[in-house]
């Protein structure tokens, strides 16, 4: 076999690929969704599960992800098809590159939004608003966000400009650079705020909450395993695009590992310091999406120098999400480079403006629309647009991807190629095969059995 090229580029090196990766993970995921579904979801034993599925899903399925994105080069949809058509299977595996662009997209649109809401706490912390604020005028100066539909739309507005500049330029560009410092400051400035929480009294009731397991439904074991999807970028092909541009002498599994240890650390952090707060202020664990919005604020608004640190922290968090949102549409974008033969700012603009539309819905969500809900017999009750969105992608599109990826990796794919592709010791080689053959098949389907109650 010849060996493939990409044709949008290489990373320059390993570190920018597990940097480029740790950027796509590390997102509002981390920060923003974990503490908020970890408090609606009772806490311990949600922990654990996501724990559990990072380690035993997550993990391998990163590693299958990048492995068939740099043995195929190309966008998911075209990866899966030649991977597909070499192992003598029907091309019809492209499906799964399908599948995986119209979830990036889907989650695009409002993680969008979200990310415009961490925008302007930028400058509303930087305002002085928050300073000796109590728990109650942080919550409301929270509503008054939400409430007003322009505010939102103008933020989400410019949150997807500067995606699409990004994407446009190609990955690479700039991009390196940025997440070389930023992510360590992120997470120097989550220390920051962990140390304040420290100083509530009520750490120990955080960690309380956290780490002791209690009861779980089905439902929530679902949305737990699907974060892990989530929270690692994997299931629609991100991962596996970037792998694209992956030199073939970089670990795999090395990378894997440092990427989701990194994300892990990330999101147990945010948690550890967002629920202290949550308790020493009478607040409510299970506050949903504004969660953080409403708890980090009281820490920068009692802390020596926190508008300073508050600034910096929103700043960052937006950082954060921008590394994440590209690539969630580069498989898209690199997709109609490849066949259409458009420019990558073409390509760009075009689906940063669909996904700008759809992202509408999710603003609407949170004023006009949040009665607007509605319920699917077995899957969910009572959701609005946004939260469907939520749900459809991250707990059924994401962990249904990664089940197509592990039954391609694990029982299609020749021995051969994969241990040749992988490249690693014997003996993780077998640890991987059993846990992408088995392992996260069965997980996935007991999981969805069990959400709708089948089992
Ligand atoms: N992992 C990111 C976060 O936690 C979000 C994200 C980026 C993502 N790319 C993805 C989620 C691909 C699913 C699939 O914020």
């Amino acid at each position: 076999m010849s060996e493939r090229q990409s044709i949008h580029g290489q990373w320059s090196n390993r570190l920018v690929f597990i940097l480029a990766a740790t950027g796509s993970a590390v997102g509002l995921g981390n920060i923003w969704k974990f503490p908020y579904i970890a408090g609606e979801n009772g806490g311990g034993t949600f922990v654990l599960v996501y724990l559990v599925c990072i380690a035993l899903i997550g993990i391998p399925i990163m590693m299958a992800e990048i492995m068939l994105g740099r043995r195929g080069k190309q966008s998911p949809i075209n990866t899966m098809a030649t991977l597909a058509s070499e192992e003598g299977k029907s091309n019809g595996w492209a499906a799964l590159g399908w599948m995986g662009v119209v979830a990036g997209f889907l989650i695009l649109s409002y993680y969008s939004v979200i990310a415009g809401w961490a925008m302007s706490y930028v400058f509303r912390t930087g305002s002085g608003m928050f300073t000796g604020a109590t728990a109650d005028g942080v919550s409301s100066i929270f509503s008054d966000l939400v409430s007003d539909p322009e505010k939102l739309i103008a933020w989400h507005t410019i949150f997807m400009v500067l995606t699409m500049v990004v994407v446009s330029r190609g990955v690479k560009a700039g991009l390196e650079k940025a997440v070389t410092f930023l992510m360590p400051l992120l997470f120097a400035l989550l220390l920051l705020v962990l140390g304040y929480s420290m100083t509530t009294g009520y750490f120990s009731q955080g960690l309380e909450f956290l780490f002791t397991p209690g009861e779980i439904t089905g439902k929530a074991i679902l949305i737990a395993m699907g974060h892990a999807f989530f929270t690692l970028s994997l299931g629609m092909g991100a991962i596996m695009v970037y792998g694209s541009y992956l030199p073939k002498t970089t670990s795999i599994t090395q990378a894997s590992l440092w990427v989701a240890f990194a994300d892990t650390a990330v999101a147990l952090i945010a948690g550890m310091a967002i629920f202290p707060i949550v308790f020493a202020n009478g607040l409510e664990p299970g506050a949903g999406p504004g969660l953080i919005f409403k708890t980090l604020p009281i820490a920068f608004g009692h802390m020596e120098g926190g508008i300073l640190i508050g600034v910096m922290f929103f700043l960052l968090v937006v950082f954060a999400a921008w590394t994440s949102a590209i690539s969630l549409i580069e498989p898209a974008v690199a997709y109609m480079v490849e066949n259409k033969g458009y420019k990558r700012v073409y390509s760009s603009v075009l689906i940063g403006i669909v996904t700008w539309f759809v992202g509408l819905g999710s603003v609407f969500s949170f004023n006009i629309w949040a009665d607007k809900t509605w319920s699917i017999p077995f899957l969910f009750e009572d959701k609005n647009f946004f939260d469907t969105l939520d749900y459809l992608t991250a707990n059924i599109m994401l962990p249904l991807g990664g089940l197509f990826i592990a039954i391609f990796a694990g029982w299609l794919m020749r021995k051969q190629a994969s241990t040749e592709e992988l490249n690693t010791l014997p003996v993780i080689y077998k640890v991987w095969l059993f846990l992408v053959k088995f392992v996260t098949p069965v997980a996935v389907i007991i999981v969805f059995l069990k959400a709708v109650s089948v089992i």
